[in-house]
């Protein structure tokens, strides 16, 4: 479904503008790959956030848990939406380690894939990651489980 804002269509505008605007702090020299997002709290405010890369390749951290881990870190853990922009002219989802990063705060958020201000997308993020493991596992076994 393209170009469809349900709720609070300005808010959504905001974030759209504000993850592409976010793309230019990205710390990406090794894919030259920039990706801006920026997050809604329930709170009402928003937490931009950019892949940061390392020469290490393998603990590069993508824009959506810098994102995540900068809301969360300042007391917020209901989030309404996240935008996600990059430097491609392309419709940029989540990685899988993201999504389940991004799920342990809720699976209702609105995903809003964003390739350009007039050109988006927009998912919950139940419908991206289906089926997830969530804490209700963790709790279950808290309480019956005996064996650890
Ligand atoms: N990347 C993100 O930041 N978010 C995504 O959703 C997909 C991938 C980053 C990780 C890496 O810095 C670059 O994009 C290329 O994979």
């Amino acid at each position: 479904m393209k170009n469809i804002l349900y709720n609070n269509d300005s808010k959504y505008l905001e974030l759209i503008d504000q993850s592409i605007k976010a793309k230019k702090f990205s710390y990406s020299p090794y894919s030259k790959f920039s990706v801006g997002v920026a997050l809604l709290s329930s709170k009402n405010n928003i937490y931009t956030g950019t892949n940061v890369e390392n020469a290490s390749y393998s603990l590069s951290i993508c824009a959506e848990r810098v994102a995540f881990t900068k809301a969360v870190s300042e007391g917020e853990t209901k989030f309404i939406a996240i935008a996600i922009s990059s430097s491609k002219d392309l419709y940029v989802y989540p990685c899988g380690a993201c999504r389940q990063f991004m799920n342990e705060f809720g699976d209702g958020l609105d995903v809003i894939i964003v390739r350009s201000k007039k050109d988006f997308i927009i998912k919950k993020l139940f419908e991206l990651f289906p089926c997830a493991f969530d804490n209700k596992y963790n709790n279950e076994r808290e309480s019956s489980d005996t064996n650890i």
